[in-house]
Protein backbone atom coordinates (compact mmCIF):
# COMPACT_ATOMS: atom_id res chain seq x y z
CA UNK A 1 0.00 0.00 0.00
CA UNK A 2 1.31 3.84 -0.83
CA UNK A 3 1.80 5.47 1.91
CA UNK A 4 -1.33 8.58 1.95
CA UNK A 5 1.64 11.05 3.66
CA UNK A 6 4.27 10.20 1.49
CA UNK A 7 3.64 13.49 -0.65
CA UNK A 8 3.86 15.68 2.21
CA UNK A 9 6.85 17.45 3.60
CA UNK A 10 7.99 15.74 7.11
CA UNK A 11 11.27 16.47 9.16
CA UNK A 12 11.78 13.22 11.06
CA UNK A 13 11.76 14.16 15.22
CA UNK A 14 10.27 11.53 16.45
CA UNK A 15 11.14 7.95 17.69
CA UNK A 16 7.93 6.26 15.69
CA UNK A 17 6.59 3.79 16.29
CA UNK A 18 5.20 4.74 20.11
CA UNK A 19 4.92 1.06 22.03
CA UNK A 20 1.11 0.28 22.61
CA UNK A 21 1.22 -1.47 25.84
CA UNK A 22 -1.30 -2.80 28.48
CA UNK A 23 -2.67 -1.49 31.58
CA UNK A 24 -3.38 -5.08 33.64
CA UNK A 25 -3.21 -3.58 36.92
CA UNK A 26 -5.28 -0.76 36.17
CA UNK A 27 -8.14 -3.15 34.55
CA UNK A 28 -8.14 -4.99 37.96
CA UNK A 29 -8.33 -2.02 40.14
CA UNK A 30 -11.23 -0.43 37.64
CA UNK A 31 -13.21 -4.37 38.19
CA UNK A 32 -13.12 -3.97 41.58
CA UNK A 33 -14.96 -0.13 41.52
CA UNK A 34 -17.11 -1.88 38.86
CA UNK A 35 -17.85 -5.36 39.90
CA UNK A 36 -17.11 -6.78 36.50
CA UNK A 37 -14.87 -6.60 34.20
CA UNK A 38 -13.67 -3.70 32.01
CA UNK A 39 -12.46 -3.93 28.29
CA UNK A 40 -8.93 -4.68 28.06
CA UNK A 41 -7.03 -1.22 28.76
CA UNK A 42 -3.95 -0.57 26.32
CA UNK A 43 -1.93 2.89 26.66
CA UNK A 44 -0.27 4.67 23.75
CA UNK A 45 2.99 6.06 24.89
CA UNK A 46 3.15 8.71 22.78
CA UNK A 47 4.82 10.37 25.39
CA UNK A 48 7.93 8.38 24.61
CA UNK A 49 7.98 10.33 20.78
CA UNK A 50 11.68 10.93 22.06
CA UNK A 51 11.84 15.07 21.30
CA UNK A 52 13.39 16.51 24.45
CA UNK A 53 10.94 14.94 26.87
CA UNK A 54 8.55 13.72 24.17
CA UNK A 55 4.38 14.34 23.87
CA UNK A 56 2.07 14.49 20.81
CA UNK A 57 3.23 17.70 19.60
CA UNK A 58 6.78 16.00 18.17
CA UNK A 59 4.15 14.16 15.29
CA UNK A 60 2.46 17.79 14.52
CA UNK A 61 6.02 18.94 14.29
CA UNK A 62 7.42 16.66 12.05
CA UNK A 63 4.68 18.30 9.25
CA UNK A 64 5.27 21.72 10.39
CA UNK A 65 8.74 22.07 10.49
CA UNK A 66 8.73 19.84 7.16
CA UNK A 67 6.73 22.82 5.69
CA UNK A 68 8.68 25.69 7.47
CA UNK A 69 11.72 24.19 5.86
CA UNK A 70 10.50 23.87 2.09
CA UNK A 71 9.04 27.47 2.40
CA UNK A 72 12.81 28.31 3.16
CA UNK A 73 11.88 30.20 6.61
CA UNK A 74 14.89 30.62 8.87
CA UNK A 75 12.94 31.36 12.39
CA UNK A 76 9.80 29.35 14.08
CA UNK A 77 7.49 31.66 16.12
CA UNK A 78 4.62 29.98 18.47
CA UNK A 79 2.58 30.70 21.60
CA UNK A 80 0.85 29.21 24.46
CA UNK A 81 0.59 29.05 27.97
CA UNK A 82 3.70 29.65 30.25
CA UNK A 83 4.35 25.81 30.77
CA UNK A 84 3.25 24.86 26.93
CA UNK A 85 4.34 21.19 26.19
CA UNK A 86 3.89 22.58 22.66
CA UNK A 87 6.06 25.75 22.77
CA UNK A 88 9.05 23.23 24.72
CA UNK A 89 8.72 20.37 21.78
CA UNK A 90 8.82 23.04 19.50
CA UNK A 91 11.92 24.56 20.70
CA UNK A 92 14.00 21.43 20.76
CA UNK A 93 12.32 21.14 17.08
CA UNK A 94 13.69 23.92 15.52
CA UNK A 95 16.89 23.36 17.65
CA UNK A 96 16.69 19.89 16.06
CA UNK A 97 16.57 21.41 12.22
CA UNK A 98 18.97 24.34 12.87
CA UNK A 99 16.26 26.83 12.75
CA UNK A 100 15.81 29.87 15.02
CA UNK A 101 12.72 29.74 17.94
CA UNK A 102 10.75 32.64 19.03
CA UNK A 103 8.02 31.81 22.04
CA UNK A 104 5.56 34.16 23.43
CA UNK A 105 4.15 32.92 26.47
CA UNK A 106 0.72 34.06 27.29
CA UNK A 107 0.95 34.15 31.26
CA UNK A 108 -2.67 33.03 31.33
CA UNK A 109 -3.14 30.51 33.78
CA UNK A 110 -4.36 31.81 37.38
CA UNK A 111 -1.68 29.26 39.18
CA UNK A 112 0.06 30.78 41.88
CA UNK A 113 3.33 29.00 42.76
CA UNK A 114 7.69 29.79 42.22
CA UNK A 115 7.79 26.23 40.30
CA UNK A 116 5.29 27.14 37.48
CA UNK A 117 7.41 30.62 36.76
CA UNK A 118 10.90 28.75 36.67
CA UNK A 119 10.80 25.37 36.28
CA UNK A 120 9.11 22.55 34.01
CA UNK A 121 8.71 22.92 30.55
CA UNK A 122 9.74 27.09 30.85
CA UNK A 123 13.01 25.92 32.39
CA UNK A 124 13.91 23.72 29.19
CA UNK A 125 12.69 26.54 26.79
CA UNK A 126 16.02 28.10 28.25
CA UNK A 127 17.77 25.23 28.32
CA UNK A 128 16.57 24.64 24.53
CA UNK A 129 17.43 28.42 23.59
CA UNK A 130 14.40 29.10 22.72
CA UNK A 131 13.85 33.04 22.52
CA UNK A 132 10.92 33.51 25.40
CA UNK A 133 8.26 36.91 25.35
CA UNK A 134 6.84 36.93 28.55
CA UNK A 135 2.88 38.25 27.47
CA UNK A 136 0.15 39.24 30.00
CA UNK A 137 -3.03 37.19 30.12
CA UNK A 138 -4.81 40.13 27.96
CA UNK A 139 -2.58 40.98 25.56
CA UNK A 140 -3.67 41.52 21.67
CA UNK A 141 -2.27 38.51 20.22
CA UNK A 142 -2.63 39.70 16.84
CA UNK A 143 -0.67 42.91 16.99
CA UNK A 144 2.12 40.57 19.21
CA UNK A 145 2.39 37.96 16.72
CA UNK A 146 2.37 41.02 13.71
CA UNK A 147 5.07 42.95 15.90
CA UNK A 148 6.92 39.79 16.47
CA UNK A 149 7.02 38.59 12.64
CA UNK A 150 7.96 42.45 11.57
CA UNK A 151 11.02 42.14 13.80
CA UNK A 152 11.90 38.93 12.39
CA UNK A 153 11.60 40.37 9.11
CA UNK A 154 13.47 43.60 9.61
CA UNK A 155 16.71 41.77 10.78
CA UNK A 156 16.48 39.66 7.47
CA UNK A 157 15.10 36.67 8.83
CA UNK A 158 11.86 34.90 7.19
CA UNK A 159 9.82 33.62 10.01
CA UNK A 160 7.24 30.59 10.09
CA UNK A 161 4.02 30.81 12.14
CA UNK A 162 3.26 27.92 13.99
CA UNK A 163 -0.44 28.24 15.37
CA UNK A 164 -1.23 27.25 19.11
CA UNK A 165 -0.53 23.50 20.00
CA UNK A 166 0.38 22.86 16.44
CA UNK A 167 -3.62 23.00 15.39
CA UNK A 168 -3.92 23.45 11.79
CA UNK A 169 -4.36 20.92 8.77
CA UNK A 170 -0.19 20.77 8.33
CA UNK A 171 0.09 19.99 12.04
CA UNK A 172 -2.88 17.23 12.21
CA UNK A 173 -1.55 15.21 9.37
CA UNK A 174 0.71 14.19 12.31
CA UNK A 175 -1.81 12.50 13.89
CA UNK A 176 -3.40 11.17 10.65
CA UNK A 177 -0.10 9.31 11.04
CA UNK A 178 -0.30 8.14 14.17
CA UNK A 179 -4.04 7.00 13.61
CA UNK A 180 -2.63 4.45 10.93
CA UNK A 181 -0.20 3.72 13.14
CA UNK A 182 -2.26 2.74 15.92
CA UNK A 183 -5.06 1.10 13.73
CA UNK A 184 -2.27 -1.08 11.70
CA UNK A 185 -1.20 -2.55 15.64
CA UNK A 186 -4.70 -3.27 16.48
CA UNK A 187 -5.44 -4.97 13.27
CA UNK A 188 -1.89 -7.10 13.72
CA UNK A 189 -3.02 -7.88 17.34
CA UNK A 190 -6.26 -9.14 16.38
CA UNK A 191 -8.59 -6.98 18.79
CA UNK A 192 -11.98 -6.34 17.95
CA UNK A 193 -14.25 -2.97 18.53
CA UNK A 194 -12.10 -0.40 20.01
CA UNK A 195 -11.83 2.89 20.67
CA UNK A 196 -9.31 5.46 21.30
CA UNK A 197 -9.36 8.00 23.94
CA UNK A 198 -7.44 11.41 24.80
CA UNK A 199 -6.93 14.70 26.59
CA UNK A 200 -8.06 17.36 23.79
CA UNK A 201 -6.94 20.67 24.08
CA UNK A 202 -6.30 23.06 20.51
CA UNK A 203 -7.99 20.25 19.00
CA UNK A 204 -5.26 18.93 16.45
CA UNK A 205 -4.60 15.36 17.69
CA UNK A 206 -8.52 14.96 17.40
CA UNK A 207 -8.84 16.14 14.47
CA UNK A 208 -5.99 14.40 12.75
CA UNK A 209 -7.80 11.32 13.99
CA UNK A 210 -10.67 11.96 12.93
CA UNK A 211 -9.15 12.47 9.57
CA UNK A 212 -7.15 9.46 9.90
CA UNK A 213 -10.31 7.35 10.52
CA UNK A 214 -12.34 8.73 7.48
CA UNK A 215 -9.01 7.90 5.07
CA UNK A 216 -8.96 4.81 6.56
CA UNK A 217 -12.94 3.95 6.51
CA UNK A 218 -13.01 2.21 9.37
CA UNK A 219 -11.02 1.60 12.38
CA UNK A 220 -10.80 2.27 16.22
CA UNK A 221 -13.24 5.19 17.10
CA UNK A 222 -12.31 8.35 18.73
CA UNK A 223 -13.15 10.20 22.17
CA UNK A 224 -11.93 13.22 23.34
CA UNK A 225 -11.76 14.43 27.06
CA UNK A 226 -11.68 18.18 27.12
CA UNK A 227 -8.97 19.88 29.47
CA UNK A 228 -9.48 23.67 27.45
CA UNK A 229 -12.94 25.15 26.63
CA UNK A 230 -15.59 25.70 28.77
CA UNK A 231 -17.94 25.83 26.02
CA UNK A 232 -17.81 21.83 24.95
CA UNK A 233 -20.26 22.78 21.72
CA UNK A 234 -17.96 25.35 20.33
CA UNK A 235 -14.61 22.91 20.73
CA UNK A 236 -16.48 20.03 18.94
CA UNK A 237 -17.65 22.95 16.07
CA UNK A 238 -13.95 23.55 15.63
CA UNK A 239 -12.66 20.10 16.28
CA UNK A 240 -14.77 18.94 13.48
CA UNK A 241 -13.78 22.09 11.09
CA UNK A 242 -10.46 21.27 11.58
CA UNK A 243 -11.17 17.52 10.75
CA UNK A 244 -12.79 18.77 7.92
CA UNK A 245 -9.65 21.28 6.56
CA UNK A 246 -7.39 17.93 7.48
CA UNK A 247 -9.48 15.57 5.47
CA UNK A 248 -9.48 18.11 2.08
CA UNK A 249 -5.72 17.83 2.51
CA UNK A 250 -6.04 14.45 2.22
CA UNK A 251 -8.20 14.55 -0.46
CA UNK A 252 -10.41 12.45 1.76
CA UNK A 253 -14.60 12.99 2.70
CA UNK A 254 -15.24 14.80 5.24
CA UNK A 255 -16.22 13.51 8.67
CA UNK A 256 -19.75 14.47 9.85
CA UNK A 257 -20.14 16.37 13.22
CA UNK A 258 -21.04 13.09 14.98
CA UNK A 259 -17.52 11.69 14.26
CA UNK A 260 -15.93 14.57 16.88
CA UNK A 261 -17.16 12.87 20.24
CA UNK A 262 -16.08 15.15 23.17
CA UNK A 263 -16.92 14.87 26.67
CA UNK A 264 -17.01 18.25 28.59
CA UNK A 265 -17.21 16.74 32.10
CA UNK A 266 -13.40 16.49 33.19
CA UNK A 267 -12.15 20.50 32.56
CA UNK A 268 -13.02 21.34 36.05
CA UNK A 269 -12.77 25.37 36.92
CA UNK A 270 -10.86 26.31 34.09
CA UNK A 271 -7.67 25.08 31.56
CA UNK A 272 -4.42 24.67 33.71
CA UNK A 273 -5.90 24.64 37.00
CA UNK A 274 -5.86 21.62 38.97
CA UNK A 275 -8.92 19.19 40.31
CA UNK A 276 -8.74 16.21 42.93
CA UNK A 277 -9.54 13.56 40.15
CA UNK A 278 -6.42 14.70 38.10
CA UNK A 279 -4.65 14.13 41.09
CA UNK A 280 -6.07 10.81 41.75
CA UNK A 281 -5.75 10.11 38.22
CA UNK A 282 -2.03 11.13 37.96
CA UNK A 283 -1.22 9.34 41.73
CA UNK A 284 -3.25 5.55 40.04
CA UNK A 285 -1.39 5.53 36.90
CA UNK A 286 1.88 6.10 38.52
CA UNK A 287 1.69 3.75 41.49
CA UNK A 288 -0.10 1.15 39.76
CA UNK A 289 1.47 0.95 36.40
CA UNK A 290 4.64 3.26 36.72
CA UNK A 291 3.86 5.67 34.23
CA UNK A 292 3.81 9.48 34.69
CA UNK A 293 1.50 11.66 33.62
CA UNK A 294 0.94 15.70 33.49
CA UNK A 295 -1.13 17.73 35.54
CA UNK A 296 -2.72 19.96 32.48
CA UNK A 297 -4.02 17.32 30.23
CA UNK A 298 -3.40 13.96 30.77
CA UNK A 299 -3.84 13.46 34.41
CA UNK A 300 -7.54 15.29 33.53
CA UNK A 301 -7.79 13.10 30.38
CA UNK A 302 -7.19 10.13 32.59
CA UNK A 303 -9.71 11.29 35.04
CA UNK A 304 -12.45 11.60 32.30
CA UNK A 305 -11.12 7.68 31.13
CA UNK A 306 -11.30 6.15 34.45
CA UNK A 307 -14.89 7.92 34.90
CA UNK A 308 -16.09 6.63 31.64
CA UNK A 309 -15.07 2.72 31.79
CA UNK A 310 -16.19 2.65 35.94
CA UNK A 311 -19.56 4.36 34.49
CA UNK A 312 -19.85 1.69 31.68
CA UNK A 313 -19.46 3.75 28.93
CA UNK A 314 -17.44 1.92 26.89
CA UNK A 315 -19.17 -1.44 27.69
CA UNK A 316 -18.81 -2.01 23.73
CA UNK A 317 -15.62 -2.14 22.81
CA UNK A 318 -13.20 -5.43 23.42
CA UNK A 319 -10.01 -2.92 23.55
CA UNK A 320 -9.72 0.76 24.97
CA UNK A 321 -6.43 2.36 23.88
CA UNK A 322 -5.73 5.93 26.16
CA UNK A 323 -3.79 8.09 24.33
CA UNK A 324 -0.48 9.20 26.29
CA UNK A 325 0.06 12.57 24.78
CA UNK A 326 2.80 13.37 27.06
CA UNK A 327 3.39 16.48 28.86
CA UNK A 328 5.34 15.08 31.95
CA UNK A 329 7.61 18.07 32.74
CA UNK A 330 4.63 19.85 33.54
CA UNK A 331 4.57 18.17 36.95
CA UNK A 332 7.45 19.90 38.22
CA UNK A 333 5.75 23.50 37.60
CA UNK A 334 2.91 21.90 39.83
CA UNK A 335 5.04 20.33 42.53
CA UNK A 336 3.14 21.50 45.73
CA UNK A 337 -0.10 19.45 44.31
CA UNK A 338 2.08 16.50 44.88
C1 LIG B 1 0.49 16.74 27.01
C2 LIG B 1 -0.56 17.20 26.07
N1 LIG B 1 -1.62 16.40 25.87
C3 LIG B 1 -2.62 16.75 25.05
C4 LIG B 1 -2.60 17.97 24.39
C5 LIG B 1 -3.76 18.32 23.52
O1 LIG B 1 -3.47 18.21 22.16
P1 LIG B 1 -4.22 19.14 21.13
O2 LIG B 1 -3.79 20.55 21.43
O3 LIG B 1 -3.78 18.66 19.81
O4 LIG B 1 -5.68 18.98 21.37
C6 LIG B 1 -1.51 18.84 24.57
C7 LIG B 1 -1.49 20.15 23.93
O5 LIG B 1 -0.74 21.03 24.24
C8 LIG B 1 -0.47 18.44 25.44
O6 LIG B 1 0.59 19.23 25.66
Amino acid sequence: MTDPLARFSRFPLAHLPTPLTEMTRLRAVLAQRMNTMPPRLFIKRDDCTGLAGGGNKTRKLEFLIGDALEKGCDTIVTAGALQSNHARQTAAAAAAAGLRCVLVLFDSVPYDGLAYRRSGNLLLDRILGADIRVEPADADAGAVFRRIMAEIEAGGGKPYLVPVGGSNAVGSLGYVAAYLEIADEIGVRGFGASRIVHASSSGGTQAGLVAGRMLRGAGPSIAGINVYRADNGAMTDDIQALAAKTAALLGCSSPSHDAVVLDGAHLGARYGMPTPEMIAAVACLAREEGVLLDPVYTGKGMAGFIAQVVAGRHADVEALVFLHTGGMPGLFAYETEF
